[in-house]
């Protein structure tokens, strides 16, 4: 069990870097989701006290229990960032050992000390030596198929005090291709005490289920799957708690979380920024529409808030109303 959360399939909204805003962390925490994560923080600008990058580890108390993830390749470079994270008492302080981003690899970070297990354990331990704030990792399974080592680094993590372990069950070189292979989150379960969470390709509340029963994981993490649908938690939640069949969201459905979402990061980041981050997530709540192809032209073009707020009242009030004559057809 994840401390702090008590459900019985606890859903966990993964690092996302560029997507799991404050503001994307607090819509799906109203979908149910049971904790969350940052996105990645560099251990190096959280050290120096860098505006922009403490604005990344910024979170309201209606997010918690959350977990803020640093990535860092010096053992003191992520201590120091640490006992500066750790003022915003998080439930957990993260160590990012996957990202496979060339800008992260270059540096030592992420999914380079998959390669090198004991400066990924002397960076853990300088972590946990460094705050009373549990801290957990997230890892991929090795640098790639040839050297995987997932078992040994969990171990390796857990002997130095992490409480607690994310795996996307794929290699760093694989990045986001291929099959994630599950089998390896059953391995490391049994392997160690700490809470593991299963992460890899869970796109629907039977997927939840799959890994949960395949992996006997303490928690699932979806990441993709959530961007402009963060209806999966509640879905996974209905599916394994009450055995409801997952029911995907109407247009105006879409349209309206779509809104409160933006409305959201408005309130949260204020109108410039919001309508520069918020273009892309627009986009994938309105995919799959009937005139999504125009309706996405449209929306990438527009430059102000009012634009955009205009814009998606507008296809609300279509889709609103082609549910209530569909509803009085049925009369
Ligand atoms: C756009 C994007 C940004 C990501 N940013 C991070 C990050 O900041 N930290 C991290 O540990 N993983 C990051 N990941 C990896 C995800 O957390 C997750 O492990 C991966 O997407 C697999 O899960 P999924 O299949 O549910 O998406 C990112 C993935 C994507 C697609």
């Amino acid at each position: 069990m994840i401390p702090g959360v008590d459900e019985k399939y606890p859903t966990v909204l993964a690092p996302l870097a560029g997507w799991s805003d404050s503001a994307f962390r607090r819509l799906c925490k109203a979908f149910g989701v049971d904790m969350v994560y940052t996105e990645m923080v560099s251990a190096d600008g959280a050290r120096r006290e860098q505006e922009k990058t403490l604005a990344l580890a910024e979170f309201g108390e209606s997010e918690r229990p959350i977990a803020i993830q640093l990535f860092g390749a010096e053992p003191e470079t992520v201590a120091a960032a640490v006992r500066i994270i750790a003022q915003r008492q998080p439930e957990f302080i993260d160590i990012n050992f996957g990202c496979p981003a060339r800008k992260v690899i270059k540096r030592g970070a992420g999914g380079a000390l998959l390669r090198d297990l004991s400066l990924l354990q002397t960076i853990a331990e300088a972590a946990v030596k460094a705050t009373n704030i549990p801290i957990s990792a997230k890892l991929r399974l090795g640098w790639d198929g040839d050297s995987i080592n997932i078992v040994q680094a969990a171990q390796r993590l857990q002997d130095v005090g992490v409480k607690m372990l994310a795996i996307h069950a794929r290699t760093q070189s694989q990045h986001f291709k291929g099959w994630p292979d599950w089998s390896f989150i059953r391995m490391v379960k049994k392997a160690v005490t700490v809470p593991v969470i299963g992460n890899g390709d869970i796109k629907s509340a039977f997927d939840a289920k799959r890994m949960f029963d395949e992996t006997g994981c303490d928690a699932v993490m979806v990441g993709r799957a959530a961007c402009g649908n963060p209806w999966i938690f509640r879905q996974i939640k209905g599916f394994l708690d009450e055995h409801m069949e997952p029911e995907p969201p109407t247009c105006a459905e879409r349209l309206n979380v779509c809104l409160q979402h933006f409305d959201l990061a408005v309130e949260i980041y204020g109108a410039a920024q919001a309508i520069r981050t918020m273009k892309k997530q627009i986009v994938l709540y309105v995919k799959g529409f009937p005139n999504a192809s125009d309706l996405r032209k449209r929306i990438l073009a527009l430059d102000s808030c009012e634009k955009m707020r205009r814009v998606l009242l507008e296809q609300l009030a279509v889709f609103s109303q082609k549910v209530q004559t569909n509803s009085a057809k049925m009369i």
